[in-house]
């Protein structure tokens, strides 16, 4: 059953001699909010927010972020106590269902994901069609799709109820499975199947570095390392990615096709194309022999077209509770690993010297979830087109359960936003000839 946010004192809106009173709401976590959808029909007016930096687009009761105090819990348990308690499938679970998942519920759930974790045979030749050089985000978003079709009822569209839990556990699975064959196509090697007695994650790094004739040496860090990767990423709420799934749902589109549009969404330099990108940027600077130093002065300055990737958050006005996290374990990795990178170095470095930069204090970034991620990936050599991908898996529990979300609630309605047309006004068609 849906549960509403609680009304409040209602807010007076003065437009011209008119006044009228919107309702106010509360959520449970005390974030307010004036009910501005019947503002049109009583004014003739509509908000304009750009970018949505302002607007609440749906109530939800998946994940909480209080971003002047770098809070993150997934269904109220805080991202700290997960992130060194739980796993990402455990986690998973408790983000789509709502709970922790008892030992009954949890096998349960894993024997699902190990059930549904084989692509359909005939899939394998859509690997063949790409380039062998295509970026593995675009082969994953198209792959979402099109094993839809392998799925008769995924077809015909809107939610199955009956059929959620097998949909949901097939689509965690086979994304891991696409995303392991599109890595090994990238790289002209054979497929390597999953096994069904190694563990979720265990299971990923197998099917990525594994052999034919010899299965790659699972380093339990290692496991634990990316399992935490992708339990850091299960849920954020209503971020462009998130958002774009819930669009899409909203169409009452079945949660393949909108898990698909999510990866696309994801896939951008501002949104998790980011862990990337800060890698990229890292060993530009390495490569110029800077320390971070003159390409901080080049990020404060707008002309240069440079910004300090992983840096920043629309929500974040303090540190993101994921990078603390993940800087840590960043630390805990390499040194147990033994790995001395030049990156990590040049990392830290950035980060010291803008946080005590009046460019950056001022306008309250700091570093993200990305800013030390992409170090770790490295350290797991995984190849740097993989890391969004990385980001896409860990993601999915969090789509899934904003798409549950949307296709729970009977009041749903499709998103539909509004805009100020700043175009032509009303002109005739001119015939070719009088054109210009
Ligand atoms: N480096 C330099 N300046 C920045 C940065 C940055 N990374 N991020 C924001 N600013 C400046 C920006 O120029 C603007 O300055 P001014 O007020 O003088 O015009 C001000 O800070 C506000 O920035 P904004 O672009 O209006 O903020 P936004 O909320 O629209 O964008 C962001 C948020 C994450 C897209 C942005 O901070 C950014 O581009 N960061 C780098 C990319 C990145 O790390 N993305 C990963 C986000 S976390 C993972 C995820 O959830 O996807």
């Amino acid at each position: 059953m849906t549960k509403h946010a609680q009304s409040t004192v209602p807010a007076k809106l003065v437009l011209g001699d008119k006044t009228i009173e919107l309702p106010g709401l509360v959520g449970t976590e005390k974030e307010h909010a004036i009910d501005i959808s019947k503002l049109r029909s009583a004014t003739g007016y509509i908000t304009l927010d750009e970018g949505y930096g302002n607007t609440g687009s749906c109530e939800s009761e998946i994940t909480f972020i209080d971003g002047e105090e770098g809070i993150l819990r997934y269904r109220g348990i805080p991202i700290e106590q997960l992130a060194e308690h739980s796993t990402f499938i455990e986690t998973a679970y408790l983000i789509i269902y709502g709970e922790l998942p008892t030992h009954d519920q949890l096998r349960k759930f894993s024997d699902l994901l190990t059930e549904e974790e084989m692509l359909h045979e005939d899939m394998k030749h859509h690997f063949e069609g790409f380039p062998s050089n295509s970026h593995p985000m675009a082969i994953l978003s198209s792959m979402i799709n099109a094993s839809s079709c392998f799925y008769p009822g995924l077809m015909r569209g809107g939610f199955e109820p009956h059929r959620f839990e097998v949909q949901a556990a097939r689509l965690i699975s086979q994304v891991r499975t696409i995303a392991s064959f599109s890595y090994r196509v990238s790289r002209g090697l054979p497929i390597i199947y999953p096994k069904p007695t190694y563990k979720f994650t265990a299971n990923f790094l197998h099917m990525l570095f594994s052999n034919p004739y010899a299965d790659y040496d699972l380093d339990p860090q290692i496991v634990r390392a990316l399992d935490l990767i992708f339990l850091l990423h299960a849920d954020h709420e209503q971020n462009c990615s998130t958002a774009t799934v819930r669009m899409v749902a909203s169409s009452k589109a079945n949660l393949f096709a909108s898990a698909a549009a999510g990866v696309c969404a994801l896939w951008g330099p501002l949104h998790g194309g980011a862990n990337q990108a800060v890698i990229e940027m890292l060993e530009r600077i390495h490569a110029d022999g800077d320390d971070g130093s003159r390409f901080i002065r080049d990020a404060k300055d707008k002309d240069s077209g440079k910004r300090l990737m992983g840096f920043g958050h629309r929500v974040y006005k303090n540190y993101d509770p994921r990078a603390k996290i993940i800087k840590k374990a960043c630390d805990d990795l390499l040194h147990k690993l033994n790995i001395d990178d030049p990156l990590l170095d040049i990392a830290k470095h950035l980060e010291e010297v803008a946080l005590r930069e009046d460019y950056f204090i001022e306008r309250k970034l700091y570093p993200n979830v990305d800013f030390y991620s992409g170090i770790i990936m490295r350290a797991l050599k995984f190849p740097l087109n993989m890391f969004t991908v990385i980001f896409a898996i860990g993601r999915m529990p969090g789509w899934i359960a904003n798409y549950k979300e949307i296709m729970e609630n009977p009041e749903s309605r499709i998103y539909r936003p509004r805009q100020i047309y700043t175009g032509h006004t009303k002109r005739d068609y001119l015939p070719m000839q009088q054109r210009g």
